[in-house]
């Protein structure tokens, strides 16, 4: 079978990951978040003993990852351990983009990414999902927003969390995640050819999930 693909690419903040998880609900296909790999590695890194490459992509190649998304709660496991909240702290986002710096550690995760979900119709998000990964995909999406716009969704959400923190300072981190994650010699942060850009700042999510499931019915409409 060969099954279909909808890739969304972005900077952090501009909602892929939330807009992605909704359609993929909304269509019934499985979903990958391809940062929360990242993010895993980052945290199994920073809770042993990994001191070298080598030691980092021996980790990796017996890494053992599940995402559960049931009754509309997303859950990621690292050896069967929860750690969906744990690897969303900023530090855990940083470190992860250092490491995705590293062209042997992607390439190690590759077939992850490519692997995942097996056969089903599959939505996934990321950096380089569109151009790298999945360069045959049947629908790729390029969603932005302006710096100022997806650090205020990132105070919200920290906010929300119960954890004071400073709307500037996100604003820096930001910044410089993006510079690093858009000029990285390695799959850096583009917008993939034959992709369409949605730039969400005016939006809010639910506008942004309509207006892709409509281009894709549309897509799918054409095709048929
Ligand atoms: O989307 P996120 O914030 O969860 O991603 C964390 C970091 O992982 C991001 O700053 C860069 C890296 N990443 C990547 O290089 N390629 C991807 N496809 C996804 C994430």
């Amino acid at each position: 079978m060969n099954r279909k693909v909808i890739t969304i690419d972005g900077p952090s903040g501009s909602g892929k990951s939330t807009v992605a998880k909704l359609l993929s609900e909304r269509l019934g296909w499985s979903y990958l978040d391809s940062g929360a790999i990242y993010r895993l590695v980052a945290y199994k890194s920073l809770n042993s003993d990994c001191r070298t490459e080598t030691d980092l992509l021996k980790m990796i190649e017996g890494i053992n990852i599940n995402f559960e998304f049931k009754d509309k709660v997303y859950k990621v496991y690292l050896d069967s351990k929860d750690v969906t909240d744990a690897i969303r702290d900023e530090i855990i986002g940083e470190e992860a983009s250092k490491l995705a710096k590293n062209s042997k550690v992607r390439t190690a995760l590759i077939n992850i990414q490519r692997n995942y979900g097996c056969s089903s119709n599959l939505i996934t998000d990321g950096r380089d999902m569109g151009s790298v990964v999945f360069p045959n995909a049947t629908l790729k999406v390029f969603l932005t927003a302006s710096l100022k716009e997806r650090a205020a969704r990132r105070y919200l959400e920290i906010q929300n969390n119960g954890v004071a923190t400073d709307l500037s300072e996100i604003e820096l981190t930001m910044k410089a995640r993006d510079e690093r994650d858009e000029k990285r010699e390695v799959s850096p942060l583009i917008e993939p050819f034959g992709s369409i850009n949605i730039d969400t700042t005016l939006y809010d999510i639910a506008e942004v999930v309509e207006k892709l499931f409509s281009i894709w019915d549309n897509k799918a409409l054409l095709a048929r």
